[in-house]
């Protein structure tokens, strides 16, 4: 499973590339505005600094909500970096700009998808990444996981190649059940991901180990 961080801080970003399993970065308007990214040059310049961080893909919302919009701003924001990966949002004229952009070899990411009928026609439409928003799902009592299985099941079902970007991960119990159920990628913050890396055996056992060590080679 590919880890993508899901934030617009620098610094957050570059601990999870030091930490060195970070395939990716997703941001959103909102994460953006958190960190007091506004302004078009801004924005641009802030995707440059992310791929200039990491490795991998880097997604980047479109702000039109109309087909030529979104087609201007997508190629805008493409031509940027090749790590860029066009963020749509899921409605019709996204999915039409997801096909668009897929015959033209550029990747996209269909966002705000709550349904497995929605993540069916972004990956009809050639759509790179589909994210499905499994915490917000859980806000409203609807079980975030299970939407993940569905698609997932779809998709096997019709070896579909788009990949399901498990998003709105709010935890590091998200993290592994999205793994077990084989979820392609995941979105989460930075404490989902140094979540995973906690056990207290682990601390007691090398603090054990560390004092034997000690007690040896006084
Ligand atoms: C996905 O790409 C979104 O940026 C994100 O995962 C939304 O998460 P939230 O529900 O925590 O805002």
């Amino acid at each position: 499973m590919k880890f993508f961080i899901d934030t617009a801080n620098l610094d957050q970003i570059r601990e999870a590339q030091a930490l060195g399993v970070l395939d990716g970065v997703t941001t959103n308007p909102s994460l953006m505005a958190k960190e007091g990214i506004t302004g078009k040059e801004n924005i641009i310049n802030h995707y440059k600094a992310i791929c200039d961080i990491v490795d991998g893909d880097v997604s980047a919302e479109v702000i039109a909500t109309d087909f030529e919009g979104m087609i201007k701003e997508g190629e805008e924001l493409a031509a940027l970096h090749e790590q860029i990966v066009v963020k749509l949002p899921m409605i019709a004229d996204g999915v039409k700009a997801a096909k668009y952009f897929s015959d033209k070899g550029i990747k996209t990411n269909v966002t705000l998808v709550f349904s497995a009928g929605q993540a069916l026609l972004a990956a009809k439409a050639g759509a790179t990444y589909v994210s499905p928003f499994i915490g917000r799902l859980d806000d409203i009592s609807t079980d975030g996981l299970n939407l993940i299985a569905e698609i997932r099941q779809i998709f096997d079902n019709y070896g579909f190649k788009t990949e399901i970007l498990a998003a709105s991960v709010r935890h590091t119990m998200h993290v592994i059940d999205c793994a077990k159920i084989g979820a392609d990628v995941m979105t989460g913050p930075l404490s989902s991901i140094k979540g995973l890396l906690k056990h207290p055996l682990t601390d007691i056992g090398l603090e054990k180990f560390l004092a034997d060590y000690a007690k040896g080679n006084e």
